[in-house]
């Protein structure tokens, strides 16, 4: 019987081969102008030939204040748009996964310093500036953020749009929306963050209006034949905080907007969440999403084994499964798991004599996607 995990997916115009999802994940290695650099030439390169459905582009600012930090990659000017478009290039010539791109504006969280330097925020002497935020809540150990009235809300929203338009031009496949983590959209959600008092505050409606907005003129934006999802943090895992149900609540509205999947991730508003993480922690997260909103559900999450994944489909969580870490650790989960789960994978023809039928060079047993390549 196939697996779930190696059928096909359709949103709107896209279809991806299979439900393997490469999540989103930052490099820190853009240049000084924020371009996408060969280390990620690279590393989404091999990605994209290593037989996922989807590979998706780490968080991607849609402007200067919106950066994690200084070596983020970003897409407000033509130069970073080309940058991309020089890695989307090589994925399209020699990969077979669909691209998509993460659009993200850090918020109350920006200006940090990378992870392997140790994330503390970066000042201006350091070369980094005072955060943006919807209210004046700071990240603990951060500054207070420069709060934005409604001018500068709506400035904001336009450079999610305007960075709508250019990963549109470019051609990725699929756009996320980076609503999770803490950051800056996310920050209106959780009322632990959220303290306007204005019609983008309050109440579960108010906390929820201005992240809708945004994805509303983004979606008007994005072609009607790509699909369009939000990732979220389904938990703050803080008492007082953003809830499943309020999760529920927002893909039930997003739904209405044209939203195809939301991706339940979790956490990220403040350093005393008390987290329960292990194997597949936040899946049931995405299952709620799917049964009570009716949306369809990403799942992330230490997912790391491949009848786990199946699992996760198969009882109905998700439609899709991504994974982080165990991707980068094993970029060719995807091969690996389609000999477990006896599946076909697509391999680049470059790569087609190392999969496993192939040893003893008996190309008639090679996996039909592999050997259908490597006939052409
Ligand atoms: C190095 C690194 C960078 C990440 N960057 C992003 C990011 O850009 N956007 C995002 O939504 N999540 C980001 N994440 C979170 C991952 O996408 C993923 O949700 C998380 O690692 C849990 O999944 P996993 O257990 O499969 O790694 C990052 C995680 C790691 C380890």
């Amino acid at each position: 019987m196939p697996t779930r995990l190696f059928s096909p997916y359709a949103m709107r115009g896209l279809t991806l081969a299979n439900r393997i999802v490469v999540s989103p994940m930052a490099q820190y290695s853009g240049n000084a102008a924020n371009e996408a650099t060969d280390w990620h030439l690279m590393h989404y390169g091999n990605l994209a030939v290593s037989g996922p459905g989807l590979v998706m582009i780490e968080a991607t600012a849609v402007e200067p204040r919106g950066r994690v930090g200084q070596h983020d990659i970003g897409l407000w000017t033509d130069a970073q748009a080309a940058a991309l478009a020089r890695v989307l290039g090589f994925c399209r010539q020699y990969g077979q996964a669909a691209i998509g791109i993460q659009l993200a504006h850090a918020g109350r969280k920006a200006s940090t310093a990378r992870p392997w330097e140790g994330l503390a925020y970066q000042g201006e002497a350091e070369g980094g500036w005072v955060p943006v935020s919807g209210s004046d809540a700071p990240y603990a150990g951060r500054p207070v953020p420069r709060v934005l009235d409604h001018a500068g809300l709506d400035e904001v929203k336009a450079c999610f749009v305007a960075a709508t338009r250019r990963a549109a031009a470019i051609g990725f496949d699929l756009l996320e929306v980076h609503a999770a983590h803490g950051y800056f959209l996310h920050a209106f959600l959780s009322p632990l963050s959220n303290t306007r008092n204005d019609a983008y505050g309050g109440d579960l409606a108010g906390r929820m209006r201005y992240p809708l907005e945004v994805f509303a003129a983004m979606r008007a934006a994005w072609p009607a034949e790509r699909p369009m999802g939000v990732r979220i943090s389904a938990t703050d895992w803080l008492e007082g905080g953003w809830m499943v149900e309020d999760s529920v609540a927002f893909a039930r509205a997003l739904k209405d907007l044209g939203c195809d999947y939301v991706c339940a991730s979790s956490g990220g508003t403040s350093p005393d969440q008390v987290l329960d993480v292990g194997p597949g922690y936040q899946v049931p997260m995405a299952r709620r999403i799917r049964e009570d909103a009716g949306m369809p559900s990403m799942a992330v999450g230490l997912i790391t084994e491949p009848m786990q994944a199946e699992g996760a489909l198969r009882d109905g969580a998700a439609d899709l499964v991504a994974l982080g870490r165990g991707m980068t650790y094993d970029p060719r989960w995807v091969w690996h798991a389609a000999e477990a789960l006896r599946e076909a994978a697509a391999f680049a023809p470059q790569y087609a004599r190392s999969h496993p039928s192939m040893r003893f060079g008996d190309f008639t047993k090679l996996a039909p996607e592999a050997a259908a390549r490597q006939r052409r």
